[in-house]
């Protein structure tokens, strides 16, 4: 395949950055897009130029790392594949692909299109986490109970790999799918209960402080979110914030 690229090149926080277009030929169709950005990388280096910078760790959909726009679309074009999943055969030969970094003020460009995505750590450190005794008497959590539509409920919530797109898709940059998933995997099982009230209260007061904007339920995050993660867990996460915040009182 013959490519025609345009990148988003930015040398760091400070600068303003532009696109850069590039060509590229022969990309086999079975390449995924990270290799296709390997060969321009490999010919820019070849070159004496600058490697374009990206985030990348699994490549097979785990991690959440590889997060960008292509063509307007975060990961891609493809339904529920992160951007290590896509595969040039979902292009045409010929085409001009644009590529950009998450365009939202709390994931910073940190270079072309790595951003920081720092906000989200700050997010779980607030309470996205369950406080375990570790006295020697805890209970083996294959011990307790747990209805099937429960469990089955807290692992789609658990299966949020953190790569941002919901922010990146939505007009207000708005966290609430994440934070939505990661609270909602552990209220939903007994042993993230005892935390439940305190952790959504800190969890979103710390998603409010990072800059995340308001969901105005537009779906945008569903719709884009490579996993999957359900509105649900939105509307999940509004009953117990208001029910904490009502019990806090
Ligand atoms: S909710 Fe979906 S889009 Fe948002 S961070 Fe998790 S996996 Fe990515
Ligand atoms: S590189 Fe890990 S999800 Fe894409």
């Amino acid at each position: 395949m013959n490519l025609k690229l345009k990148v988003w090149r930015q040398s760091g926080a400070s600068d303003k950055g532009k696109m850069v277009d590039y060509a590229l030929s022969d990309i086999s169709p079975d390449s995924s897009f990270l290799e296709m950005i390997d060969v321009l990388n490999m010919q820019l280096v070849e070159k004496g130029e600058e490697p374009v910078a990206f985030d990348h760790d699994c490549r097979e959909g785990i991690c959440g790392m590889c997060s960008m726009y292509i063509n307007g679309q975060p990961h891609g074009p493809g339904d529920r594949v992160t951007t290590c999943q896509l595969h040039m055969r979902s292009f045409k030969d010929g085409d001009t692909i644009t590529i950009e970094p998450w365009r939202a003020s709390a994931f910073p460009v940190i270079k072309d299109l790595v951003v920081d995505r720092g906000a989200f750590d700050r997010i779980i450190q607030a309470g996205g986490y369950v406080s375990v005794n570790t006295s020697g008497n805890t209970q083996d959590a294959n011990s307790i109970p747990i209805p099937k539509a429960d469990a089955d409920a807290a692992f789609d919530a658990a299966t949020c790999i953190g790569c941002g797109a919901c922010v990146a898709a939505c007009k207000n940059a708005s966290a609430m799918l994440f934070v939505s998933a990661k609270v909602s995997q552990l209220d939903l099982l007994p042993q993230g209960k005892v935390e439940s009230k305190q952790r959504v209260l800190n969890m979103v007061a710390q998603m409010d402080k990072e800059g995340f904007g308001n969901c105005t339920n537009t779906g945008a995050c569903e719709a884009e979110c490579p996993k999957g993660i359900s509105l649900e867990n939105i509307a999940r996460m509004n009953r117990l914030y208001l029910a904490s915040e009502i019990s806090a009182k």
